[in-house]
């Protein structure tokens, strides 16, 4: 085609970020990157290809990383790299150290991005490279809380459920990672607090918010506030169920913008295509 693509590799550093394994990426057990030590064989065929123009090298090693450490093993074992590059004449212009810094869901404590990038930047001086930073949780996780009716209450013979009207295909983590979410009572209450699973109206056990969790005392039509829910939320969501999803609401001093519609029945049946010998 006549052009030549600017390109940079993706690196797996061999790092354990010490999160949850379906979110962890930076291990060499990992589907994700060049394994490190082979990182000089590949850029060198690179550098060979005509219509290839090396520019960077990237690095991501998983989600909802609450240490520091992680972070400044991988950079370093990066930065030899870059070093060892630069001795073959291979002088890149971006540094891309992706995104994982974690957030507060329950009791974790992750640091400050100012002091990840106190850590970080001192070993970064001195490079004639441009940073590339991917930070995605950090920025929207708690910014967004997804809201959910109480549809009924059930005393099982073991526990008690609160049915809600949301359910894993709207928010995904707690089934995917067991993942925790504090759940609250839009408006504050002083009933007494019950210890109960918190449940969508799913067709699988795996259908749930939270579970032996406890909560104020809930009724029908409650409003529950699901919180932490703006990263890896309506992105992860799906119409598992026939079930369409809610709308998005932005709130910004007071003031409330639909930033996207509720979906109607009618869209999850659009862009499907219906053969000539079933529509007879
Ligand atoms: C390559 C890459 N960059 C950035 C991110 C964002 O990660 P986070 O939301 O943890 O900051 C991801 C998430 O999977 C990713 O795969």
């Amino acid at each position: 085609m006549n052009v030549t693509a600017p390109i940079a590799l993706r690196i797996n550093p061999d790092i354990d970020p010490e999160t949850h394994p379906y979110i962890s990426t930076g291990l060499r057990k990992h589907k994700f990157g060049i394994p490190i030590e082979n990182a000089l064989e590949y850029y060198r065929v690179a550098k060979g290809l005509e219509n290839i123009e090396l520019i960077g090298v990237h690095k991501h090693i998983g989600s909802q990383i609450t240490k520091i450490t992680p972070f400044v093993d991988a950079l370093q074992r990066i930065l030899v790299l870059i070093e060892s590059l630069k001795a073959e004449g291979i002088n890149l212009r971006y540094l891309d150290i992706g995104g994982g810094l974690g957030i507060q869901y329950k009791d974790e404590s992750p640091p400050h991005p100012k002091e990840l990038a106190r850590k970080l930047l001192p070993l970064l001086r001195g490079q004639d490279i441009t940073i590339i930073v991917e930070p995605g949780r950090s920025i929207a996780g708690n910014a967004g809380i997804l809201l959910t009716k109480v549809l009924y209450l059930k005393k099982g013979e073991d526990r008690e459920f609160v049915i809600v009207d949301a359910g894993m295909n709207d928010l995904m983590r707690p089934t995917l990672y067991d993942a925790y979410h504090h759940i609250l009572p839009v408006r504050k209450n002083r009933r007494r607090m019950i210890v109960a699973d918190i449940v969508g109206p799913v067709c699988e056990s795996g259908d749930f918010l939270a579970r032996e969790r406890e909560i104020n005392s809930v009724q029908h039509g409650d409003c529950l506030a699901v919180m932490s829910a703006g990263a890896y939320g309506f992105s992860m969501s799906s119409n598992y169920n026939s079930r369409p999803r809610p709308a998005e609401v932005l709130v910004r001093d007071g003031e409330h913008y639909i930033i996207r519609k509720r979906e109607t029945y009618r869209d999850l049946v659009r862009g499907e295509i219906i053969p000539d010998f079933l529509d007879k």
